[in-house]
């Protein structure tokens, strides 16, 4: 599994510093949920599924990150639009919706699936205080929809990243019968060449299928109160037009 080495250091970590709210990453946080919630942390984990929902509300979790198939990063297989829905009808924790939300439009739209809110990653990419290279956020800025790729696929661990001579290698690995020593080691600090190094031709430069609609580097401010402005313009709008 991709979980870190320093994962139960982390864990305890949060605990020591009284962290007052913990979103974990694709997959089962687990043994660690009780211990956070022994110390009063709220616990919000992404979940991909309507079973990874319902363990997780079992579990004791305050919410879970609905997350889509169009996310940027590693993911699951189903679309936000299908997925949300879903696992609004199956807990009753408040659940929040991810994957191809970049404007107000994916706001809204994610509100009337039943979500409480958002998480955006693609979008905030290229916020002013985000602070991968300036390479990393001009490819973001110059893609089209149709862009992304999903590479390891074969592997059981499915990234979704903008297309470059990286991916193709990593593709091309795929196609010849998957040797997961040499996938591994191709993938291995990838994305620190890209976002931190500025290398987007041989990192990785994970990113959603809305890369497309992210046109302008803006600070985060600019970008929520944007949305929240576009949401609401819209909703009044949709208003006249729901009778
Ligand atoms: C560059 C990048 C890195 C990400 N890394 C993680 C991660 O380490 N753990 C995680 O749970 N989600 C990760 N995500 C997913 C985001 O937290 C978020 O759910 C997702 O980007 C939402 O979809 P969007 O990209 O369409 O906005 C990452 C996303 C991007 C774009």
């Amino acid at each position: 599994m991709l979980l870190s080495p320093y994962a139960e250091e982390i864990a305890r970590v949060v605990c020591e510093e009284k962290v007052a709210v913990v979103t974990t990453g694709a997959g089962n946080p687990g043994k660690y949920v009780e211990m956070w919630k022994g110390n009063n942390i709220k616990v919000i984990p992404v979940v991909p599924s309507v079973a990874l929902a319902k363990r997780m509300e079992r579990s004791g979790v305050d919410a879970v990150i609905a997350e889509g198939h169009e996310s940027g990063g590693h993911i699951g297989e189903l679309t936000t639009m299908a997925l949300v829905p879903q696992v609004v009808d199956a807990v009753s924790i408040p659940v929040v919706a991810a994957g191809g939300i970049a404007d107000g439009r994916g706001l809204l739209a994610a509100l009337s699936l039943g979500a409480v809110g958002v998480q955006m990653g693609t979008r905030f990419l290229v916020a002013k205080e985000c602070n991968v290279h300036q390479n990393y956020k001009q490819r973001v800025l110059s893609a089209k929809d149709i862009d992304t790729v999903i590479t390891g696929l074969s592997t059981g661990h499915p990234v979704r990243s903008l297309r470059n001579r990286f991916t193709r290698e990593l593709l091309n690995i795929e196609k010849q019968g998957l040797d997961a020593e040499i996938f591994e080691q191709k993938a291995a600090g990838s994305l620190k060449r890209a976002a931190i190094d500025g290398d987007t031709d041989f990192g990785s430069v994970m990113a959603g299928q809305v890369s497309g609609l992210v046109k302008k580097e803006q600070t985060c401010s600019e970008i929520i109160e944007e949305i929240i402005n576009e949401a609401s313009i819209l909703y009044k709008a949709l208003g006249g037009m729901v009778k």
